[in-house]
């Protein structure tokens, strides 16, 4: 393929921070992009070439969206599947990754189900419908972490269920129709971006290793502190998942190693992912960036760690809800070791995701500990805070 510059415009579906960080990530090559997102001013906004403001399923907003770009991707799992689809057929604008991907991956179960079809290692799961039927499954599993089945993130719609007697009360709080899976006291959780490019080309970002508390991710850390074989199970189940998928782009593969070694898979996004967002100082190309090349079909950028990195998330408050000025960011900016990411949110909400900082070793030994370098994140991070002085 020829490559000319000024390069295409992409149409992006949904423009929060992770639009944002696409926009920042490909203006530098020369690819406009025009989001779609019902928000006015969103996280995306002031770094992309143009919003359309309207619901993520609106015919006329995706139509008008496909009309004016040369591709199509979104950043986020509420997306429409089937009218992207539409869309890009009726205009003629190929969309990345797959819709089908996108709509198998929307639901849980689904998902579930798909990767156990196609061998991949997964928690013992099952679907739930009646408080009945849950009750049999926590005592069956001793225990299980019930999801919605849709429209769940940072934790929202995960309820962890031990005592058959708060089944109903539990199955109530995620609607109804829901994916019981057994509750895994695991050695650590990790996650692998992948990258699938042109002619089924793929690659893999080094393994992160992802701290999550109240089921919100709090910190990654790149490359991750498991066992060498842990790393290479978790390498090779990514690159099966990858296989499993059909479309373009980078996918957060999300894992668990359980106490015995094991690598399970516990979920997929098809899109740049929260544990990925090291790879924008520690990798050589970002995942942001190589999303976008990978959705037009260009050349892939290298996926190699340039230094050890641990992202540190900045949540808001748990009892803080307003208008949202972060403060103590001096700290941060006169950090030599650290970056700092605002999402431009304007109202700040209990555990938000406001931004983020990412603090990079500098290759030598005591900046490769990666121990220290959590320390380090966490402490920078602490130091910001939505309240008043
Ligand atoms: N089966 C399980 N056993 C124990 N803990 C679990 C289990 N499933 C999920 N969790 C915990 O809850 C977190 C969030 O779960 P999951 O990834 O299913 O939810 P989500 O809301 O879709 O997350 P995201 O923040 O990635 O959107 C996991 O990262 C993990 O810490
Ligand atoms: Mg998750």
């Amino acid at each position: 393929m020829s490559i000319t510059l000024p390069g295409p415009t992409l149409g992006v579906v949904g423009a929060g921070q992770l639009g944002r960080m696409m926009g920042e990530a490909v203006a530098r090559l020369g690819v406009e992009v025009v989001v779609l997102d019902p928000t006015p001013d969103c996280p995306a906004a002031p770094v992309v070439s143009d919003q359309i403001v309207g619901d993520f399923d609106d015919p006329d907003a995706v139509h008008e969206l496909a009309r004016r770009v040369d591709a199509l991707t979104f950043e986020i799992e509420l997306a429409d599947p089937e009218l992207l689809a539409e869309a890009s057929a009726e205009h003629d604008v190929p969309v990345q990754p797959d819709p089908a991907t996108l709509e198998t991956i929307q639901d849980k179960l689904v998902q579930k189900e798909a990767l156990a079809d196609a061998g991949i290692p997964v928690p013992e799961f099952v679907a739930v419908a009646t408080a009945e039927g849950l009750e049999r499954v926590v005592e069956e599993f001793g225990g299980v972490m019930l999801k919605a089945r849709e429209g769940g993130y940072d934790g929202r719609g995960n309820v962890p269920v031990e005592d058959p007697a708060d089944a109903a009360a539990a199955l109530d709080e995620v609607g109804g129709n829901a994916m019981a899976e057994e509750f895994l006291d695991f050695e650590r959780e990790i996650a692998v971006m992948g990258l699938k490019g042109a002619d089924g080309e793929t690659r893999t970002y080094p393994v992160t290793e992802t701290i999550h508390r109240e089921e919100i991710l709090r910190e990654s850390i790149a490359p991750a502190r498991a066992d060498d074989a842990v790393v290479a199970e978790a390498e090779s189940v990514a690159r099966d998942v990858l296989e499993f998928l059909d479309g373009r782009g980078v996918y957060g593969i999300e894992l668990f190693e359980t106490r015995e070694g094991e690598v399970l898979v516990n979920e997929i996004a098809p899109r740049p992912h929260n544990s990925g967002h090291w790879t924008i100082e520690g990798a050589r190309t970002s995942q942001f960036e190589n999303h976008v090349r990978a959705v037009l079909g260009w050349p892939l950028g290298p996926t190699d760690l340039v230094a050890p990195a641990v992202t540190a998330n900045v949540l808001g408050d748990v009892d803080e809800t307003g208008s949202a000025t972060l403060r103590g960011v001096e700290e941060v900016l006169a950090a030599p070791d650290a970056d700092l990411h605002w999402y431009g949110k304007e109202d700040v909400r209990p555990l938000r995701k406001m931004g983020h900082l990412t603090v990079t070793g500098d290759g030598g030994e005591a900046a490769a500990d990666r121990g220290a370098l959590l320390s380090r994140a966490r402490e920078l991070r602490d130091g910001l805070t939505f309240r008043d002085a």
